[in-house]
């Protein structure tokens, strides 16, 4: 049985058809339209392309914010203008198809579940660091949804008292400190700073901004500078890791987003800050870690996998 899985990303709106074993039979990517109308629209779009080529029972469209137990209501967007935004009415409307409306993260931590970095693991948590930090939860092979559907937002953990503000309305949520605009404002300050900053501070001066993927491109080539940035969010990461291991005990934590396209290179300083947080290190067994197998695809691919033809 064939579905549609579409993730609307920061930058990128990726659909695909997606069959029973998690493959994806055909896939598609537009940029995303900052008007929330035109998103819409453009989702509405590429489902109905896939829908006149391919026999499909259901789509599953993925968006980062907190989505309604119906999972039919994004009732907030820390990092887009949605506010109580009756997301899969809207969607129904154009594709004539039953729609559920997944939070990203969630989407992307069941697909590693079910058909990547999680197979075979009935305990996991899922970090996505990329413009928030996403979140999700599974609990004896189940995901996790709390009482109100809006459970596992991991970034909006409460990490720093009185630090940053958020685009959730609150400050010092675990997002300002780990996530991929997180990197991006280490490596600012650490530019700024000079000394180990000079080659962060070059590459600002010649194309005016310090992007994410040049953090990381600095990173693998040795850069001190870079490194020292990733070591902090790897190092905010880490810890608030050992917080959810207390909390939730899993087995296995998968990192995914932009910045975990740096392997190891990310996990080995997140491992360090998480051992070194754990209430009773030393007596008590660890979870291990692990970079997510299914990069961009996810987050399609698990909302397929959750659509359902009841919606
Ligand atoms: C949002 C989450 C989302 C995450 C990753 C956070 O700011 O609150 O709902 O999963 O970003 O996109
Ligand atoms: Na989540
Ligand atoms: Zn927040």
């Amino acid at each position: 049985m064939l579905k549609v899985g579409i993730d609307i990303g920061g930058t990128k709106i990726a659909g695909g058809v997606v069959d029973a074993d998690g493959r994806i039979i055909e896939k598609v990517r537009v940029d995303t339209p900052t008007d929330t109308g035109a998103l819409a629209q453009a989702v509405i779009d590429m489902a109905r392309h896939f829908r006149s080529g391919h026999e499909v029972s259901a789509v599953g469209v993925a968006a980062a914010g907190f989505i309604d137990r119906d999972r039919a209501i994004v009732i907030h967007a820390p990092n887009i203008a949605w506010r109580n935004e009756p997301l899969k009415a809207r969607l129904e409307d154009g594709i004539q198809l039953p729609v559920a409306i997944e939070n990203d993260a969630n989407a992307a931590g069941w697909a590693e579940y079910r058909f990547g970095a999680g197979q075979g693991v009935e305990h996991m948590v899922m970090l996505t660091m990329g413009t928030g930090v996403g979140g999700a939860i599974i609990l004896d092979g189940q995901l996790f949804r709390g009482g109100h559907g809006i459970a596992a937002e991991l970034g909006h953990l409460r990490f720093i008292r009185g630090g940053l503000l958020c685009g959730c309305g609150q400050s010092g949520c675990l997002e300002q400190y780990a996530s991929g605009r997180a990197l991006q404002r280490e490596a600012h300050d650490i530019a700024d700073a000079g000394g180990i900053g000079e080659a962060l501070a070059a590459l600002r001066a010649e194309t005016g901004t310090i992007s994410g993927p040049a953090v990381s491109r600095l990173v693998l080539a040795g850069d001190p500078g870079a490194t020292e940035a990733l070591r902090r969010v790897a190092t905010a990461l880490g810890e608030a890791c050992g917080g959810f291991q207390a909390v939730l005990d899993p087995e296995l934590f998968v990192i995914g987003g932009g910045v975990a396209q740096l392997g190891e290179d990310l996990l080995a300083p997140v491992r360090l800050a998480y051992e070194t947080s754990l209430p009773g290190y030393g007596d008590r067994p660890v979870a291990r870690f692990a970079i997510a197998q299914l990069v961009n695809d996810a987050g399609l691919i698990g909302a397929a996998d959750l659509a359902t033809a009841e919606g």
